[in-house]
C-alpha cells in the first residue's frame, strides 16, 4: 500500500475518490461528488492518498484557513473495506507532514454528529457545554475517537450546526514542538 501526493493527473483515482467521496457521504455529496474533487484538488490546499494495488482506496485533504499556519484537515475518507488497518492514520500522519513543510502549525477539523453517535448530540450544548465535553462518550462509532487516538483534542462544539441537537465537533492538534508559554 502506497501513501502519497494525491496524483492530480490521473483521471481514474478522481473517478475513484469522487465514487468514495459520494459512496460515504452520500447525504453532502451524492450529486457533487466531482464538484469537491476539484476543489480538493486546488492548487492551494494539499490532497494525499492511499493507493493498493492500482486503485485509490482512501484519501485526505488540508485547506489553508489562516495563512500558512491554520490548516482545515477536509476530507478524510478510507474505503469500508480497508479500514481498521492504520490507513486513516497514516493519511493524516502524511497530510500532517506536508502542512509542516508548507509552515503548517496547526491542523484542525469539524467532525459532524447529524446521527446521534455521541452524547453531544440530542442535548441542549448552550447548557453546560464544556461538563458535556469532558464527559463525551462514543455511543455510535463516531470518528472522534480515531482522532483523539492521533492526538487531535476537542476545542469546542457548534451546537445546532446541523439542525437542533446536531452539532460540529471540532477538534485541534498541535503540529510542532511548542516554544511559547
Ligand atoms: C474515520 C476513518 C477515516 C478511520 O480510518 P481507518 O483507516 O479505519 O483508521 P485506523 O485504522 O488508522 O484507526 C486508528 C485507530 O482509531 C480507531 N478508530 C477508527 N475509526 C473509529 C471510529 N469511527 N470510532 C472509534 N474508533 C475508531 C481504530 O480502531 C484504531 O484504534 P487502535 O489504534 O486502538 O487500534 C474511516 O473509518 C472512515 O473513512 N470513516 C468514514 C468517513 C469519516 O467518518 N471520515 C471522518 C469524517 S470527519
Amino acid at each position: 500500500m502506497l501513501i502519497q501526493l494525491f496524483d492530480k493527473s490521473n483521471e481514474q483515482y478522481i473517478i475513484e475518490a469522487a465514487n468514495l467521496l459520494a459512496s460515504c457521504f452520500p447525504h453532502a455529496y451524492s450529486d457533487c461528488a466531482f464538484e469537491e474533487i476539484d476543489r480538493i484538488l486546488d492548487d492551494e490546499r494539499i490532497a494525499v492518498m492511499a493507493v493498493e494495488n492500482g486503485h485509490l482506496i482512501g484519501f485526505a485533504g488540508a485547506i489553508p484557513q489562516y495563512g500558512v499556519t491554520g490548516w482545515e484537515l477536509h476530507p478524510l475518507v478510507v474505503n469500508e473495506a480497508y479500514r481498521n488497518k492504520g490507513i486513516g492514520t497514516k493519511l493524516v500522519f502524511k497530510l500532517e507532514e506536508e502542512v509542516v513543510a508548507r509552515g503548517g502549525i496547526v491542523m484542525y477539523l469539524g467532525t459532524d454528529d447529524e446521527f446521534g453517535q455521541t452524547t453531544l448530540s440530542g442535548t441542549d450544548l448552550f447548557d453546560n457545554l464544556f461538563e458535556k465535553i469532558q464527559n463525551i462518550k462514543n455511543i455510535g462509532n463516531h470518528p472522534y475517537e480515531f482522532y483523539q487516538k492521533i492526538g487531535y483534542r476537542i476545542v469546542g462544539v457548534i451546537p445546532d450546526a446541523n439542525g437542533l441537537g446536531k452539532p460540529d465537533i471540532w477538534m485541534a492538534k498541535r503540529l510542532v514542538r511548542r516554544n511559547i508559554e
